[in-house]
């Protein structure tokens, strides 16, 4: 039986609902609601339109495919480690009596119809065993392949991105080795080049699809801040200082900015992203946690499909990736972390940017880099000689600045000194 349009966006709003039904305590739980009706909306449109291209298929029925592919990612399994969605799906569908639909869900996934478990290690392998039977037992038609392509199109919050985009997000948050993402690469451009023909006309074209997709915009950024402000309060331990995280984090966004637009070959908008998010691990207490707040706001940026944003979460605090260990008080464990995970880390002019930005700020206020060492100073009982450390560093990245804008970066942002 064919699934009806209205009874297709009933479910899925329900389903939607369910992920914050389900999972409310999952810190992830309202971010992945969110984004999971993005994404489908955006799969259900992109089908639509390019099934209208075709001389053959019916674009409402590639819509409702489209808008149901993901259902069963509703059933309580935020990050889907439990259980493969595709299957939960199918079963939940095929009880309904949605043949159709179900039969999308289960195919979606694998571009190649014999595919090789271990190359989807993340999925419970009887789950994939069990998917494994059933298409070994199909045939997928265009409609399966169609929404296969629309599924790898989709940004975050609506747009589209290219395919080898789509890649680098997938690649982090499913560990995959570069030799499989590149070999899925291709078979996903296979796919396309086979649509292409179909639709004749280039599916990048008619979809808009954009080479960049791992970096929010300006609206995007905002919020998730307002999002990671939002998670935070909902903890017992809230904000102690919610205004001076708000400035702070808006502030060193702003200064990143401007100091950007005198840099040529910086993109501004991007410092003043990277500056909004760089502190977003603070959607949680370091204390209450006991979790470093780099760590936090680098794996859940990574996990919403941002790693270049990610990084900054973590390289901000420290001026290169083999930072001095003795002027951070942290736990040995997080430091330990911190070395590890910059190992691959090439620090850019964003990650000096953004972490010279960061020393600008104290309370409610602006400052010069002395007030601000001078103030750590005082909070942590630093003796003279890492106090001296921590202002040579900081100034070391004032120069660096200042001779890239080729000004005093204080001008540039009203700083007396
Ligand atoms: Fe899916
Ligand atoms: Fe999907
Ligand atoms: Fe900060």
């Amino acid at each position: 039986m064919m699934i009806a349009i209205e009874e297709a966006e009933r479910l899925t709003k329900e389903g939607v609902n369910n992920i914050i039904t389900l999972e409310g305590d999952h810190p992830f739980a309202y971010e992945f609601a969110k984004r999971m009706d993005s994404h489908v909306r955006l799969v259900a449109n992109a089908a639509r339109l390019i099934a209208s291209k075709t001389v053959y298929l019916n674009p409402d029925k590639a819509y409702i495919y489209g808008l149901m592919h993901d259902h069963g990612r509703y059933f309580g399994d935020v990050l889907g480690k439990r259980t493969f969605h595709g299957w939960v799906g199918y079963e939940k569908l095929k009880e309904m009596g949605y043949e159709d639909v179900a039969k999308i869900s289960l195919t979606h996934t694998f571009l190649v119809q014999d595919f090789k478990l271990e190359d989807y290690a993340s999925y419970p392998q009887e789950d994939l065993l069990k998917t494994k039977e059933i298409l070994n037992k199909i045939e997928l038609d265009d409609y399966d392949r169609l929404i296969q392509l629309c599924d790898l199109l989709p940004k975050m919050f609506g747009g589209y991105n290219t395919i080898e985009v789509r890649f680098l997000r997938i690649q982090t948050v499913y560990k995959l080795s570069p030799e499989v993402t590149k070999q899925r690469i291709n078979e996903a451009l296979e796919l396309k080049k086979y649509f292409d023909e179909k639709c004749n006309c280039d599916i990048y074209e008619l979809l808009k699809a954009e080479k960049t997709g791992d970096i929010p915009t300006r609206a995007e950024a905002e919020q998730l801040w307002e999002d990671g402000i939002r998670y935070r309060l909902t903890k017992p331990y809230g904000f102690r200082l919610e205004d001076e995280y708000r400035f702070h984090t808006k502030g060193v966004a702003i200064a990143a900015e401007k100091i950007a637009k005198h840099i040529k070959g910086m993109d501004s908008e991007k410092a003043y992203v990277m500056g909004l998010l760089h502190d977003y691990g603070k959607r949680i207490s370091e204390r209450q946690e006991k979790k470093f707040h780099g760590q936090e706001g680098y794996e859940q940026l990574m996990l919403l499909g941002f790693p270049e944003i990610a990084r900054i979460c973590l390289t901000h605090t420290f001026p290169s990736k083999d930072f001095d260990e003795k002027q951070y008080y942290y736990p040995q464990e997080w430091k330990d972390w911190a070395k590890k995970e910059m190992q691959t880390i090439e620090y850019n002019d964003y990650d000096y940017l953004i972490g010279f930005c960061d020393k600008l700020f104290e309370g409610l206020e602006m400052v010069n880099v002395k007030h601000r060492i001078n103030k750590i100073a005082e909070r942590y009982g630093l003796d003279e000689c890492i106090k001296r450390e921590l202002y040579n560093d900081s100034m070391k990245l004032k120069n660096y600045f200042d001779e890239k804008t080729g000004q005093d970066v204080y001008k540039i942002l009203g700083i007396r000194e």
